[in-house]
């Protein structure tokens, strides 16, 4: 089996490819192509952690792979990551293990190509200025995601906590300067905002992180946090004033996002207000956005055919150009 570090998958694999990896996977999902089962997810109260278990199988590629994924927010304190992951790819020909990859920063990467995907197919394509609200551990991706597939002249980048907003915005002046974007550390979630075609939420908050009624027309939302019920990262005036609502899966945004399951069982909005699967979007079976007006809304809690199709991706280059390290029990 081949095993992949970060500097391995770097090597071998840019957002670009995530990107078109990530559509790939939605698009095999909306269209029945998958397995994959709701995610198990076991609570462990007594560290505030929570470790989740994403299987799934995807025929066309003869792939299987589970990720394994931990959301313990404590973990910056004793100077770990907050959500450190493991995936494991497995051949569907014979049911071997054939890699195991850096799952915390598949994660990162996938997780970006997701809202860059969304974005890529939603937003506006003259989309200038963004907003990246969270400056933690998924954020670098997720800039990076955006300014893969829209040329943005400003970003504006706001976190609750300032100094991390300041070292985040730091990075991003000389890690991604080749994209010639001007990154601005702001001091409010309005600041942020005001003026944003292209908004990316991506936060461990449970309380809304900016106020929908201060979205400006014509805008591209997309909401990548809340991903438990009680998790709300998008106030309800959004999610009603959106003209068009995408998820990455139906059935999973429905039973674990809090921004879409808290306005649904207050009576605020009702699933007819869901429009489907960015997968549909890419395959062309339902319109995106139709008109420079419309604001449109994507949220992802993510999905394992993301890091399957990913997965599988960068096990087939690095396999190609020798890169990772092999492994056997033998
Ligand atoms: N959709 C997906 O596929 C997917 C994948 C991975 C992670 N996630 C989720 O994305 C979220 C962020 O992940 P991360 O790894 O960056 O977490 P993290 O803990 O590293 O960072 C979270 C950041 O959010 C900031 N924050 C919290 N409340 C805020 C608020 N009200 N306003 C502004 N900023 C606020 C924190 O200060 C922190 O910097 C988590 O909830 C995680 O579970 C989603």
């Amino acid at each position: 089996m081949l095993l992949l570090t970060k500097k391995d998958i770097r090597q071998v694999f840019s957002m670009k490819d995530a990107v078109e990896a990530v559509k790939q996977a939605f698009r095999i999902y909306s269209e029945g192509g998958s397995v994959i089962p709701l995610r198990v997810n076991i609570n462990v109260p007594k560290h505030e952690g929570s470790t989740l278990f994403m299987p799934g199988y995807i025929e066309k590629l003869d792939s299987i792979g589970v990720k394994l994924i931990s959301v313990f927010p404590r973990n910056p304190e004793k100077g770990k990551p907050s959500v450190p992951a493991t995936m494991v790819l497995i051949d569907g020909n014979t049911g071997e293990v054939c890699s195991i990859l850096d799952g915390t920063y598949l994660t990162q990467l996938r997780t970006g190509a997701a809202a860059g995907a969304a974005t890529d197919v939603l937003a506006r394509p003259d989309a200038e200025i963004g907003a990246l609200i969270g400056t933690g551990g998924q954020a670098f991706a997720q800039l990076e995601a955006l300014l893969t597939v829209r040329k943005l002249k400003e970003v504006r980048i706001f976190d609750i906590n300032y100094a991390s907003t300041e070292s985040f915005v730091a990075r991003v002046d000389k890690e991604l300067a080749c994209y010639g974007t001007e990154f601005k550390a702001v001091k409010s979630s309005e600041e942020a905002i005001a003026d944003a075609d292209v908004i990316t939420a991506v936060t461990t908050a449970t309380q809304p992180v900016f106020d929908g009624r201060l979205v400006k027309k014509g805008a591209h939302i997309n909401g990548v946090g809340s991903f438990m019920p009680h998790m709300q990262e998008l106030d309800e005036f959004i999610i009603q004033r959106a003209d068009k609502i995408f998820f990455d899966s139906q059935d999973a945004v429905l039973a674990e996002a809090g921004d879409i399951i808290i306005p649904l069982n207050k009576g605020s909005i009702t699933k007819d207000k869901f429009n489907g699967e960015i997968g549909q979007v890419i395959a062309e079976t339902l319109n995106g956005r139709e008109s420079a007006e419309e604001i449109t809304l994507f949220k992802t809690v993510g999905i394992a055919a993301q890091d399957i199709v990913t997965g599988y991706q960068i096990y087939q280059k690095a396999t190609e150009q020798k890169v990772g390290q092999e492994f056997s029990f033998e």
